[in-house]
């Protein structure tokens, strides 16, 4: 027996971004997904009514006059798996905030038990405005996602937060939100500071030492964390990926960068998880033009100076209740290096994993020991970075302290 469809409620406020919306309710069917679109009226103006009705497969309404006799206003979110709007308005998110139910979507939002997600698109004034932001805020303590805007060129000229992130990260949000079902939003009200990628040391304007780090893990990360509820600050150091939706990224390229960035971060935060590769060692003096090749002579050697270890500096500065994660890229004796390095540097778990020739790095896979600082032992199979990405964020839940009542 096939199981049935997850069953989608795509609710489409009046912003330009519908257009991009289209690509991820084609990602929604093509993979499975039994996709209701639910526009608001206005939004017709930007995409009509025959292209979502096309691309979904089914009838399009706005109303709740429509096909009276099988109450669609509330049947719709009752029987859904997902509801996920996008673009969400100012004023979407401001009626659906305030209860109302002045139309189909706003019924839907109502009686949906399912999780719902808010992807927010409108200019940066509207977005930073208080009442907007209050109405975030009031979804998210209700449970909702509230997927935070991307930064970049808006609709005119101008630039700033309030980009609707690209279709194929909403559709991960979509994906990871649907996966972990009605109680998955453990991490919300929560801050969280990643760090991803590889640091670069400059040896001259044109050279560098860096790694061989992806960015995978520390992006899948990330993207886990926005689907469990979090705010999530990435520090991204020389990735090429695309950018995870919802996460405000921090772009930086030496172990100095890195430094500032997550300290600055992790100030308020409730847990950082240092995934990143950060180079232990930096050229000791940075030429300041181009190092020319002489003929007849040797080069001169690179002499290196040590770089901080933020991991360690975070462990030493920790908040009360703050989670700090560490990752321990080893080649031998990897239990036992990684014990001593999570005493060293204070951490509370160190997820631990095998580096060789073709293992890790730059693969979609992992396999990892999470050790605790209370001596517990995780063993993560070989699997999706994703699926380690989730272990990790069940670690520190675990660990969290909840939050003050009220
Ligand atoms: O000591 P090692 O480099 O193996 O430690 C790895 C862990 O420490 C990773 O979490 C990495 O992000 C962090 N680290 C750091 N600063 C450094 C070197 C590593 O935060 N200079």
């Amino acid at each position: 027996m096939t199981s049935p469809k997850p069953r989608v409620v795509l609710g489409v406020s009046a912003g330009i971004a519908a257009y991009k919306v289209c690509e991820l309710l084609r990602r929604l069917t093509e993979s499975g997904h039994d996709v209701t679109v639910v526009p608001t009226e206005d939004a017709l103006r930007f995409v009509g009514e025959p292209t979502w009705a096309a691309l979904s497969g089914k009838p399009v309404s706005t109303g709740v006059w429509d096909g009276v006799a099988d109450v669609p206003h509330v049947r719709l979110g009752q029987q859904a798996d997902l509801v996920f709007v996008a673009p969400a308005t100012a004023d979407l998110l401001a009626r659906a905030a305030g209860g109302l139910a002045d139309d189909l979507l706003t019924n839907t939002l109502l009686t949906a038990r399912c999780p719902v997600v808010f992807a927010p698109a409108m200019h940066t004034e509207m977005w930073e405005h208080p009442a907007t932001r209050a109405n975030a805020a009031t979804l998210r303590s209700r449970g909702a996602v509230v997927v935070e805007p991307a930064s970049g060129r808006l609709t005119g000229k101008d630039t700033g937060p309030g980009r609707l992130p690209e279709p194929a990260e909403l559709f991960e949000v979509a994906r990871h939100v649907l996966a972990r079902g009605a109680d998955g939003r453990d991490l919300a009200g929560r801050h969280v500071v990643v760090s991803a990628g590889g640091t670069r040391e400059a040896l001259d304007p044109v050279r560098f030492l860096g790694n061989r780090s992806s960015g995978l893990q520390g992006y899948a990360l990330a993207r886990t964390a926005v689907a469990r509820g979090a705010r999530v600050t990435l520090v991204s150091a020389n990735v090429a990926l695309p950018d995870p939706a919802g996460a405000e990224i921090v772009p930086v390229e030496s172990a100095e960068d890195m430094r500032e960035a997550v300290l600055k971060a992790a100030g308020a935060a409730d847990a950082v998880v240092m995934a990143a590769a950060v180079a232990d060692f930096r050229p000791a003096g940075y030429q300041g033009s181009k190092i020319k090749k002489s003929e007849g002579s040797e080069p001169e050697p690179i002499r290196l100076a040590k770089n901080p270890d933020i991991l360690a500096e975070l462990g030493e500065r920790r908040r009360p209740g703050q989670v700090i994660v560490g990752f321990a890229a080893e080649t031998d004796d990897v239990l036992e290096n990684g014990r001593a390095k999570l005493a060293r540097k204070r951490c509370d778990l160190l997820v631990v994993n095998q580096v060789g020739e073709g293992l890790t790095f730059g693969r979609p896979d992992n396999a990892a020991v999470i050790l605790g600082a209370d001596g517990s032992q995780t063993e993560v199979p070989r699997g999706a970075k994703e699926a380690l990405a989730e272990v990790v964020w069940d670690q520190v839940a675990a660990r969290l302290v909840p939050p003050p009542a009220g």
